[in-house]
C-alpha cells in the first residue's frame, strides 16, 4: 500500500480524513484539489508531505506549461500549503528546481522523492529497532504519540516502522498510541496501522502518557518529527513536548525517528518555527481555544534522533 502516489497523470492518495471507517483513495487533478487535501489533513505526516509537494508541483508544471506567472502563484500555494514540517517546501523546491526542463523532468524528480523517502523508511526501521534493543533490552514495551506510520510517509513510516521492525523481530513486548488530540491521529490511524499489521496495542488518552511512565509501564518513547532544527529541538504534533517530560521525569529514552529530509540545518532552533494554529473550529463550538497543532521539544530532552543515515545524540548542526 502507498498513501501517496502518482497514478496515470494525477495524485492518489488515501483519504485520511474518513478513516478508519472508509478506506476511499482520492484523485488530485489540481493545485487547488493538492492544497485542499493537504488542509483537512485528507494527506499528513512529514514525508508524505514531501512527496506531496513534489507531485504538487509535478501538477502545475503541467497544467501552467506555457505560463510562467501562474505556474510560480501554483508552486508557491504548495510550498505555503502548512507551515511547520520542513518537508512540504522542501519537496515541492526540489521538483520546482527542474521547471526549466520541462514537466516530465519535474515528474521524474517528484518520483525520486518519493522513492527515496520509501528507502529511508526501510532504513530507519532497522537501525532503530538496533538503538532500542540496545537502550532498553530485549523486548521494550513502547509509547508512540500522533501517527508515524505507512499513512505518514509512503509505505512504512518512520517511529512506527520501528515498531513494526522490532514486531517482525519478535522483540516488542507492547504499545501504547497515545490518542492525539484534537484529531485522533494516533486512536484513528496508528491503531488502524498497527490492527493491519497485526500489532496487538492500546490507546491512552495523551495526558496519560506521562502517568503511565511514571507507572513503570512504557521502557521508550518513540515518535516522529515534523522538523529538526541545528540545534537538536524537535518540532512534532502537540503533545509530544508533555511526553518528553515525562520520559525525563521516569528515566527512560526518548527517541525520534525522522529521515534527514526532516532536518533543517537553516533553522538553528525551536523558537524560529512557524507552528501552525489550527483554528479553535477542530476543538470547540462554545467558547474561544488556542490549537497550536505542533510543539518544540528542546534538544536536551531527546536521547537519540535516527536517520536514514545515522544516530545523532547531539545536535545535527554540529554533526552533519
Ligand atoms: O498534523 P499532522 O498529522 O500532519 O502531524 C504529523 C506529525 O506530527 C507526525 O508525528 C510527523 O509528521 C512525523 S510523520 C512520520
Amino acid at each position: 500500500m502507498r498513501t501517496i502516489d502518482w497514478v496515470d497523470g494525477a495524485i492518489e492518495i488515501i483519504d485520511q480524513t474518513v478513516l478508519p471507517g472508509e478506506v476511499k483513495i482520492l484523485r488530485l487533478h489540481t493545485v487547488g484539489e493538492l492544497v485542499a487535501a493537504i488542509q483537512s489533513l485528507a494527506v499528513r505526516g512529514a514525508p508524505a508531505l514531501g512527496v506531496a509537494g513534489a507531485f504538487g508541483v509535478a501538477l502545475a508544471a503541467r497544467v501552467h506549461a506555457d505560463d510562467p506567472q501562474a505556474l510560480a502563484r501554483a508552486v508557491r500555494r504548495v510550498e505555503t500549503a502548512r507551515p511547520t514540517a520542513v518537508n512540504l517546501a522542501r519537496g515541492a523546491q526540489r521538483a520546482a528546481a527542474l521547471l526549466s526542463r520541462g514537466p516530465q523532468a519535474v515528474l521524474e524528480e517528484a518520483c525520486r522523492v518519493r522513492d527515496e523517502e520509501i528507502a529511508a523508511s526501510d532504513a530507519m526501521a532497522a537501525r532503530g529497532a538496533d538503538l532500542l534493543i540496545e537502550l532498553c533490552g530485549a523486548r521494550p514495551r513502547l509509547l508512540t504519540h500522533c501517527n508515524t506510520g505507512g499513512l505518514a510517509a509512503v509505505t512504512v513510516g518512520t517511529a512506527l516502522g520501528v515498531v513494526h521492525e522490532l514486531h517482525q523481530r519478535g522483540r516488542l513486548a507492547g504499545v501504547i498510541a497515545s490518542e492525539t488530540r484534537p484529531l485522533l491521529q494516533g486512536a484513528r490511524l496508528t491503531s488502524w496501522e498497527l490492527t493491519r499489521w497485526g500489532i496487538e496495542h492500546r490507546v491512552a488518552v495523551d495526558s496519560a502518557g506521562p502517568f503511565l511512565m511514571a507507572r513503570g509501564e512504557v521502557d521508550a518513547v518513540i515518535l516522529g518529527a515534523d522538523r529538526i532544527c541545528a540545534n537538536g529541538d524537535v518540532i512534532n504534533k502537540i503533545g509530544t513536548y508533555a511526553h518528553a517530560l515525562g520520559a525525563r521525569a521516569a528515566g527512560i529514552p526518548f527517541v525520534v525517528v525522522a529521515p534527514e529530509s526532516t532536518i533543517d540545518l537553516d533553522t538553528p532552533y525551536g523558537a524560529a518555527v512557524p507552528i501552525e494554529d489550527r483554528g479553535p473550529g477542530e476543538i470547540t463550538q462554545w467558547a474561544e481555544a488556542v490549537n497550536p497543532a505542533f510543539d518544540v521539544t528542546p534538544h536536551d530532552l531527546v536521547t537519540a534522533i535516527v536517520t536514514d543515515r545515522r544516530v545523532i545524540t547531539g545536535s545535527p548542526g554540529s554533526t552533519a
